[in-house]
């Protein structure tokens, strides 16, 4: 299998461990301030790890819940599940994330989300797509028609500081959503669902799969100053690129 096969494959296993656990009492640990873990994220993590190890054992793998690579070339950056909190509290919003790194560039992306089956993903250089069919992010050339979504940081400075630039952005474009899984949202403006999403403080396991799947359809990310990102940083405001900068300068005033 290839890369971007056995990314499905593992996304796929994962996802059915993840909502067959669904129904069951959740055992749930604090891992830090607003930060949990569950029984399935543990489970799930260890389906993704044995697809890709079966398939390529050479690759290192980064994962949330614990999983850290050596010096490899390619790394697997993995979120067994990007939601938890929703997860967590029966909330049928979260999905599974698998992002390919080679040389710290990302190669290939999967974001499944097993509640509606949507397996959105990309390889770089080949087009996106969400279950075979091509993505495209969306047309919107106004400020007031634009749909933006955002996630909440943790941090409370961090938190205050979001809320700041979504005040300012406010006024400007017609509403928000906000649904818990970043990985997904990224993937909804890809899928031109919505037209912007931001956050300011992505973990590499939030956005490693779904960047490659932004980008491949047309999208634009970058630091929430407008300066070059990669899936290492925390702030990104990504967009149809249309917007972009009257994004960037919206959340500033
Ligand atoms: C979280 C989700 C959420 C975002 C948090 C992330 P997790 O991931 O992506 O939307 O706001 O910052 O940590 O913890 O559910 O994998
Ligand atoms: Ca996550
Ligand atoms: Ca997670």
């Amino acid at each position: 299998m290839n890369l971007l096969d056995t990314a499905i494959e593992a996304a796929r296993v994962a996802g059915q461990e993840i909502v067959k656990r669904l129904p069951q009492e959740r055992d749930i640990h604090s891992k830090g301030f607003r930060d949990i873990v569950t029984d399935a994220d543990v489970a799930a993590q260890e389906k993704l790890a044995a697809v890709i190890r079966a398939h390529f054992p050479q690759h290192g793998i980064l994962s949330e819940e614990g999983l850290t690579p050596g010096d490899q070339a390619t790394i697997w950056v993995l979120d067994p599940i990007d939601g938890t909190t929703n997860y967590a509290h029966h909330y049928p919003c979260f999905s599974v994330s698998v992002g390919v790194i080679q040389d710290g560039v990302s190669i290939a992306g999967v974001v499944y989300d097993p509640v509606r089956e949507h397996v959105f993903c990309a390889e770089r250089g080949a087009g996106a797509t969400l279950n075979g069919e091509r993505l495209r992010v969306s047309q919107t050339d106004e400020m007031i028609h634009a749909l933006i979504s955002l996630d909440f940081a943790r941090d409370p400075d961090q938190r205050a500081v979001q809320m700041a630039a979504m005040v300012n952005l406010s006024r400007h474009i017609h509403t928000f959503r906000s649904c818990g899984s970043a990985a997904l949202s990224f993937c909804y403006v890809a899928a031109g669902w919505l037209d912007a999403y931001f956050h300011f403080t992505l973990a590499p396991w939030d956005v490693a799969g779904a960047c490659v799947i932004l980008r491949e359809a047309g999208g634009v990310m970058t630091d929430v100053d407008g300066g070059p990102w990669n899936y290492q940083m925390p702030r990104c405001l990504a967009t149809n690129g249309i917007l972009h900068q009257s994004l960037l300068e919206a959340m500033r005033a």
